[in-house]
């Protein structure tokens, strides 16, 4: 098998045949509830079907469309990323990775990491928006396991101290002031959690929780991407409140609040 890094260049080298442009500035992957938003963001100049780029897995969840959409917003070419994939759907890191890193190799510096999730704070309203300003990666792997990364990419052994940027983070408090911050916890999924991995995980300082973002956030910060990355809280994480959790619930959340998702999305690339 090719490795995950020369895959990515000949994935990104497709990708700007396909699209039609030569190089991006933003990347913006779309999660549960994100999608339905984001046309907010304009007409696409081009849409290309991830399963026809190198590398690429089919989506398996309902609600993610593997698609690639190309979209010029205030001056800056944004890859909108729809269908993502998750390790619960029996994918390699590698290949949860693999979109990421991809529309990096194209050229976009931004990536702007979009996702459901669970809130552990019983004062979060399901709709709320949280920045996420750390994570616990509780997958138990890492997009930089196996083959070592060939030059001109960096070492394996990344710093992540400012894996979520500072600079980005306040960007979008000055946009929507009342967008609180939280530390994501990372499952494998795709069961939900039981109320003691949650009342260990808010032990250890989370706020969220989900099955995403983690792998993708390492993958962009090895390769110098400056990551944002927002939470819609769909739901309270098992055992904050009596109700159980279901799927159905998280894509309603997303369908309720998503003029408001495009809306922030639209504003927080303009202000890039
Ligand atoms: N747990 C894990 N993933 C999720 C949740 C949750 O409560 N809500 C949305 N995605």
């Amino acid at each position: 098998m090719t490795n995950p890094y020369e895959l990515a260049v000949q994935a990104a080298d497709e990708l700007r045949v396909r699209s039609g442009v030569d190089s991006y500035d933003v990347a913006v992957v779309l999660g549960s509830g994100w999608r339905e938003g984001s046309s907010a963001l304009g007409e696409p100049i081009s849409e290309v079907p991830s399963a026809s780029l190198r590398g690429f897995v089919a989506p398996t969840v309902e609600g993610h469309s593997g698609t690639i959409y190309t979209v010029r917003v205030g001056g800056r070419v944004v890859a909108l990323v729809s269908g993502r994939v998750h390790l619960y759907e029996g994918n390699t890191a590698a290949q949860v990775a693999h979109p990421v890193r991809t529309v990096i190799a194209a050229g976009a510096r931004t990536v702007i990491l979009t996702n459901a999730a669970g809130g552990l704070n019983p004062d979060l309203a399901p709709g709320s928006v949280v920045a996420i300003s750390d994570h616990l990666n509780l997958t138990a792997t890492s997009p930089l396991e196996g083959v070592a990364p060939p030059a001109p990419f960096n070492s394996r052994f990344v710093d992540l101290s400012n894996l979520y940027s500072t600079r980005l983070r306040s960007l979008v408090r000055g946009i929507d002031p009342a967008i609180t911050e939280g530390i994501y916890a990372g499952f494998r999924g795709p069961h939900y959690e039981t109320p003691a991995e949650i009342a260990m995980v808010g032990r250890l300082g989370a706020t969220l929780v989900g099955m995403s973002t983690v792998l993708e956030a390492i993958a962009a910060r090895h390769m110098d991407a400056e990551v944002l990355a927002l939470s819609l809280v769909t739901n309270f994480a098992a055992g904050v409140t009596e109700t159980p959790l279901n799927h159905l619930e998280v894509l309603e959340a997303g369908q309720a609040a998503a003029n408001s998702l495009g809306d922030l999305l639209s504003r927080v690339v303009r202000a890039l």
